[in-house]
């Protein structure tokens, strides 16, 4: 038990799927996982631990934002002993050739500010996705999802950007979209030599303003989750 999760120790396995949300934590557990029970319901965030195809898999809701998702990450691999993390969410696309519904693997995921941004000072580290899960989503995805973009992304610390240039700035660097977490999970990965990834749906448009309806994004959430446990256990 550490003090945001309350599952006991064994209880978390050394696969973690991380979505935002803890409903979706809840349905993709009850969809995906045999024998899926709950682990966690600190703060109503979620947390599920299952089997699939007889491997150990926790999914457990992040949270929305990097600071929330720094707290469940460091817990869940300093004190619970996750190797393999890898986030499931939305994103907002930021390229004419990234449609809504495309998947986006995250390969970078650059950053304005993240919790941990203080303790580079003035280095600029890259924080980038684990290879040989990259590589193993991209083959899984090749099955299940139509439009598969790999790149880098900009992990935002603000929903509601008022600062000037920021996103157009990164469009302009070719980044394919915008999320709130990966380049926190990326970075904590890195320090603590363990894998990450960051599979993401594009649910918005930055440029065409198009949005996903509600109804059309289980699928895309389902998908996601497939390639997440493909790649995990590829
Ligand atoms: N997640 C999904 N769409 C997003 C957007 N437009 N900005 C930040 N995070 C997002």
């Amino acid at each position: 038990m550490t003090t945001h999760i309350g599952a006991a120790e064994g209880d978390i396995a050394e696969t973690v799927l991380m979505p935002g949300d803890p409903y979706r934590a809840r349905w993709a557990a009850e969809t995906y996982l045999t024998g899926a029970r709950l682990v966690n319901e600190v703060r109503g965030m979620l947390g599920f631990t299952g089997t699939w195809n007889g491997h150990p898999v926790t999914i457990q809701g992040s949270g929305m934002g990097m600071p929330s998702l720094s707290i469940y990450a460091n817990e869940l691999i300093r004190d619970y002993g996750a190797k393999t993390l890898i986030r499931i969410g939305s994103c907002g696309g930021m390229q004419p050739q990234v449609k809504i519904r495309d998947l986006i693997l995250a390969m970078t995921a650059s950053t304005y500010g993240s919790p941990s941004r203080g303790i580079f000072r003035g280095l600029n580290f890259a924080p980038c996705a684990d290879y040989g899960l990259l590589r193993a989503a991209h083959d899984a995805a090749a099955g299940i999802a139509a439009g598969v973009h790999v790149g880098g992304i900009y992990s935002s610390d603000t929903f509601y950007d008022e600062r000037p240039d920021i996103e157009a700035e990164m469009t302009r660097h070719g980044v394919l979209g915008v999320e709130m977490e990966a380049a926190e999970l990326y970075t904590l990965a890195a320090r603590y030599r363990v894998r990450a990834l960051a599979v993401l749906t594009v649910s918005d448009h930055l440029q065409t303003h198009e949005a996903l309806p509600a109804a059309g994004r289980e699928r895309s959430f389902g998908d996601m989750v497939e390639i997440a446990l493909k790649a995990a256990f590829a």
